[in-house]
């Protein structure tokens, strides 16, 4: 690796007394090798960033952040440091501290074959060097960036910016080691337009500032795809004392009604897992366009507005971002291989806190569903072209770690903690986990880290055998697998078996019952009929996909005669049926489709309804029109996956 530093070095232009920087483009493909995250090119080993300090212009007139990253560094002796970077523009590259500082040569390394990792940014420096300070500034390829006109904001009136940094983006709005092995503390001072609010993943002001500026600080050391901002016109309600909500004013109604159970769930976590580390817990509700349900950004997770319901019927996945407070922000998986960290565990630790606050048979109910898609997820990745995809411990070199993404390390890595949990017991097993958190707060691990942790605290010592490297390392789903099962969800089955069938179970039924009126005994009429609001969404979604695949438009038609599942708000229902409705060639829902598909980002609901529309021709028209009118619309995240799916 010297050596290409060396040739690269050998090419450069000095360009200190240049206003337009030339920047030599070396082949440095190599150097992804040379590290033990694939998927960043810095030289951790040698250098590492301890602090970032930001300095942030956020001009939403140029969709643009005009930046100085200021790291300071921990430096073994080495004269080259090297940092993630992609769709940035760098300006020039400074070492010393603030108003010392002298120029220094960089070079930036080409992109890698497939646009995944971006490109190394090389920085000369000397051996004693601790501070680098990058001057950049983003451009329509920082993908990160969620630029929103304000036509696509609650208020029509103002613009909003989100990041989405996780898993590789966060070097698409700062140039930074982007490992998730390494941990860094941050501050940084933000610059937006006077009428908007700027907040962070750090600790945050709870009204607007009169001249736009905003200063934070994240005084525990984080991994970088942690950072975060949105910029926007802001309300705050609080919770509790160390709890609130960030939301456009339009939907602070809503917000409050939605999300006050946050402090009991947070109480419910501590009493699990110990005391919660990271002073406030916020959520900030972002325009639909976020391509997330959730992201767990520290003191602060960011929340997409389809989770609002009206009664909470998807705040399991706040209690998941909460969750990721311990499994992923205190414990973080040192490489993207190594996810299943993050998400199994947080899968496993979010359902254990809805069973604290709403009982054992509503997390028994979100387990099946999610269950569910693992059978599905499993299908799949068998059929694929990476069937080792199915290992909790992935193999990512070379690939997008957004390819890990799947019901496997959510999904497969909560039920090997669930199956874990019932061999050994509740009281053991939490008292594992307590101390596995204790043990690794503030640290990256890897699978074998957790692997001879669980074998040295809890199975040796109680002399327990288990396959968890069965678990860990194999394909497939091990055969001791527990099996959940949901009385009301069979209830469900049932009813759209009895349906398709034929059977109208649905029908309002005329029956009569006897009152007292005034003493007097009286047969009165009453119609018995079902509504949507008898059941739970996860109800009606066991019911949509307890349905046969091909399925009359005509009992489609009736269903929503019933129900309106196709205009009834929540975006999980609306998904599911969508997408049946499109396999069973039930037109009369396009309008609705079309009005989703403009609205809502989130990759989980649009992704599957255009794969869904691809399948015919004459859908696949339909949806290629939609996407050319809403791609601008969507976040990077979203829109590329969707590119990608309509190319193919
Ligand atoms: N950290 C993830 C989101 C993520 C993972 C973003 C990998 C980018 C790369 C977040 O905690 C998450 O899992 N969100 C889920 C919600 C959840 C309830 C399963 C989502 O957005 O669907
Ligand atoms: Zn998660």
């Amino acid at each position: 690796m010297r050596l290409i530093i060396k040739i690269a070095f050998s090419l450069l232009i000095l360009y200190s007394c240049d206003p337009a920087p030339k920047v030599i483009v070396s082949n440095t493909e190599k150097l992804a090798d040379s590290t033990f995250d694939d998927h960043s090119y810095s030289n951790l080993k040698e250098i590492r960033t301890t602090h970032l300090d930001l300095e942030l212009d956020v001009s939403f007139q140029n969709k643009t952040i005009y930046g100085v990253a200021r790291h300071t560094m921990l430096n073994t002796g080495v004269d080259t440091a090297i940092f993630d970077t992609k769709g940035l523009k760098i300006q020039k590259i400074t070492i010393g501290e603030k108003n010392n500082e002298r120029e220094t040569d960089f070079v930036i390394g080409n992109m890698d074959k497939d646009s995944v990792l971006g490109q190394p940014l090389l920085v000369s420096i000397d051996k004693k060097t601790t501070k680098i300070n990058i001057y950049y500034q983003t451009t329509e390829n920082s993908e990160a960036l969620g630029w929103l006109d304000s036509n696509l904001t609650s208020s029509k009136t103002k613009p909003f910016l989100f990041t989405q940094g996780q898993a590789i983006l966060t070097r698409t709005w700062i140039p930074l080691q982007d490992s998730p092995s390494n941990r860094i503390t941050y501050t940084s001072t933000v610059k937006v337009p006077q009428d908007l609010m700027a907040v962070m993943s750090a600790r945050n002001v709870k009204t607007p500032n009169n001249n736009g500026i905003y200063k934070f600080e994240m005084t525990k050391a984080i991994p970088s795809y942690l950072i975060s901002l949105a910029v926007g016109e802001l309300d705050y309600h609080a919770f509790s004392k160390n709890s609130g909500v960030y939301c456009e004013p339009e939907l602070m109604k809503a917000c409050e009604k939605e999300f006050d159970d946050i402090p009991k769930m947070i109480a419910a976590a501590e009493r699990l897992y110990g005391k919660y580390q990271w002073e406030q817990y916020d959520i900030l509700v972002l325009p639909y366009s976020f391509p997330f349900g959730g992201m767990e950004n520290p003191m602060l997770t960011f929340v997409n507005p389809t989770v609002i319901t009206g009664d909470k019927s998807l705040v399991s996945v706040v209690a998941h971002e909460l969750a990721h407070s311990w499994s992923g922000n205190l414990v973080t998986n040192r490489t993207w291989n190594d996810f299943w960290l993050n998400e199994g565990f947080t899968v496993y630790f979010e359902e254990r806190i809805m069973e604290e606050i709403y009982g054992k048979e509503v997390s028994d109910i979100l387990a099946s569903i999610e269950f569910y898609d693992l059978q599905n997820e499993l299908r799949i990745i068998n059929k694929s072209r990476f069937p080792e995809d199915s290992r909790l411990f992935l193999e990512l070199n070379k690939r997008n770690p957004d390819d890990g993404m799947t019901a496997i390390a959510y999904v497969k890595g909560a039920f090997f903690l669930k199956t874990l949990e019932q061999k050994v017991g509740r009281i053991k097993f939490d008292q594992f986990i307590n101390a596995y958190f204790k043990k690794f707060q503030f640290q990256t691990i890897n699978s074998s880290t957790f692997i001879s942790f669980l074998e040295n605290k809890l199975l040796t010592p109680n002399k327990i055998k288990f396959n968890h490297k069965e678990w860990i390392y194999k394909e497939g789903l091990p055969k001791n697998c527990i099996e959940i099962r949901s009385n009301r969800l069979d209830r469900m089955k049932d009813l759209a078996l009895n349906y398709s069938k034929g059977i109208d179970v649905f029908l309002p039924k005329v029956k009569y019952r006897y009152v007292k009126i005034k003493g007097k005994r009286k047969k009165r009429k009453f119609i018995e009929k079902i509504n949507r609001n008898d059941f739970i969404v996860q109800e009606w979604q066991t019911f949509i996909h307890a349905l046969p695949k091909q399925f009359s438009k005509k009992k489609l038609k009736q269903l929503d005669k019933y129900f309106s599942f196709k205009t009834c708000g929540n975006s999980e229902i609306m998904t599911d049926w969508f997408v049946l409705g499109i396999r069973n060639n039930y037109t009369e829902l396009n309008p609705e489709i079309e009005k989703f598909l403009s609205k809502v980002g989130r990759r989980k609901y649009i992704l599957p309804i255009y794969e869904a529309l691809k399948i015919n021709e004459s859908t696949s028209e339909f949806a290629k029109k939609i996407f050319k009118k809403n791609s601008g619309n969507y976040h990077a995240v979203s829109r590329n996956s969707i590119t990608e799916l309509l190319a193919n």
